[in-house]
């Protein structure tokens, strides 16, 4: 499906995003391994969520969905699971084949998991190496794609230092960790979102964390859990970002959760020249949540790069589209982990920003910007990427003439139905 956005003259309201994606996957896996019945609030209803529920419903988790956004799952224990028939469908989504991959290491059956054609071209190494290292047997494509088969059972705790910053990585090697004999380690140089632990925490697993260093007991049982889920940052972003380039924008966004590790896209706007605002701020699944207010301001470049990269590595493309709305250059490296993201990530942003006549160069890790520039409306490529497609929406509003977005359908991937409120906020017609 394309999609055909014009200019807005303006981007105002007030609006709710759907649940967070990283904590509805980590909801739905935990529920399901936990000993009595699960409720989740406010799942996020996009289709890599559905792929978890999917596979989770194969290894015979019963999950129903009760009112909107709401489901019960019936967990099975820790033990519980039942083998598969044919092969798991994680679909496009990195975070069920990584985080799941996990949990099926720990299983004394084999099973085989795959996904669409962008997820087989993901690299699977980083979590195939530590998996291995703790007893699991695993066979990959070449290059380490997916399908995975994996032959689990039998493990035993490790003490992993990440080579790369990558929650999955580290969720993975948590969760089999569940399964295994002794304690399992999981030093990050960086910080990368900890989802996990505070989520297995809320499931009553002891998660001990030291600097940059989280460790768990194999063993460990998890308990049934009450999770409401909070907004997800990574698809407020968007709005917030034609709030703060398009002039007079204003949005007030609801239920965000503003974890640290996950929010750091709002301080560099704010940092740009946005006005910003936090309130009722409160805690909600044990994960920092508040109503966040963003406005248009005089936006200047920046720089980003190492220690603030994982708490906004989603965001990248957008901020690159915001980039070329405010004055000066805008450096933002050591951001090559992009490149395996659901399509490179920088690639697609330099061709695309390129087609609307932004300034910008792709370096091997990462993009220069420099702005401003007024856009042109141009037909452009989503590569299939919910996130390209919805950086680039925002890119149109501010764009001169008509932008066409191919395949812009996949925007479902994590935010159903973000065209129509794309549009309501900026008065453009359906
Ligand atoms: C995620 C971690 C990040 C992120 C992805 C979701 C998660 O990936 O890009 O969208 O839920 O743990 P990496 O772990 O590969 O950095």
């Amino acid at each position: 499906m394309n999609e055909i956005l014009s200019g807005a003259k303006k981007f105002s309201g007030r609006l709710s995003v759907p649940g967070d994606k990283s904590i509805s996957h980590r909801a739905l896996m935990f529920s399901a391994v936990a000993r009595g019945t699960s409720v989740i609030r406010g799942l996020s209803g996009g289709r890599d969520v559905a792929s978890t529920t999917g596979c989770l419903r194969s290894l015979g988790v019963e999950i129903s969905a009760g009112e909107p956004d709401t489901v019960t799952v019936r967990g099975v224990g820790k033990n519980g699971l039942r083998r598969p028939v044919g092969e798991l469908d994680a679909g496009n989504s990195g975070t069920t084949i990584r985080l799941l991959s996990g949990i099926l290491a720990g299983q004394d059956f084999p099973t085989r998991i795959s996904g669409d054609r962008y997820l087989c071209q993901r690299p699977m190494g980083r979590i195939i190496e530590p998996l291995e290292r703790m007893g699991a047997r695993i066979s990959a494509q070449a290059g380490g794609k997916p399908p995975l088969t994996i032959d689990g059972g039998g493990l035993e705790g490790i003490r992993y230092s990440l080579p790369v910053a990558s929650a999955q990585v580290k969720s993975c090697v948590l969760l089999a960790g569940l399964y295994a004999r002794g304690r399992t380690t999981v030093a990050e140089k960086v910080a990368s979102r900890d989802h996990t632990e505070r989520l297995l925490s809320l499931f009553g697993v002891e998660v001990r964390k030291a600097g940059l260093e989280v460790s768990l007991e194999g063993g460990a049982e998890l308990e049934a859990a009450e999770v409401r889920v909070p907004g997800d940052p990574s698809s407020a972003a968007f709005f917030a970002a034609a709030a703060a380039i398009l002039s007079g924008g204003e949005v007030r966004i609801d239920n965000l959760c503003l974890n640290p590790t996950r929010a750091a896209f709002f301080e560099v706007l704010e940092k740009m020249g946005a006005s910003v605002k936090r309130m009722n701020e409160r805690s909600q699944a044990g994960e920092p949540v508040a109503d966040l207010l963003v406005g248009s301001g005089k936006l200047t470049g920046c720089r980003v790069d190492g220690a603030i990269l994982p708490s906004l590595i989603d965001e990248v493309p957008v901020l690159a589209v915001v980039a070329s709305q405010a004055e000066g250059l805008t450096r933002i490296c050591e951001a090559s982990e992009l490149r395996v993201k659901e399509t490179d990530r920088l690639k697609a942003v330099h061709e695309n920003l390129t087609r609307m006549g932004a300034v910008v160069r792709e370096l091997p890790d990462g993009l220069e910007i420099e702005g401003p520039v007024r856009l042109k409306g141009a037909r452009l490529e989503s590569y299939g990427d919910h996130r390209i497609a919805m950086a680039f929406a925002v890119a149109a509003l501010a764009a001169e003439g008509e932008t066409l977005i191919e395949d812009a359908g996949c925007a479902d991937i994590s935010f159903p139905g973000f065209f129509p409120l794309l549009r309501e906020l900026s008065g453009l017609a359906r």
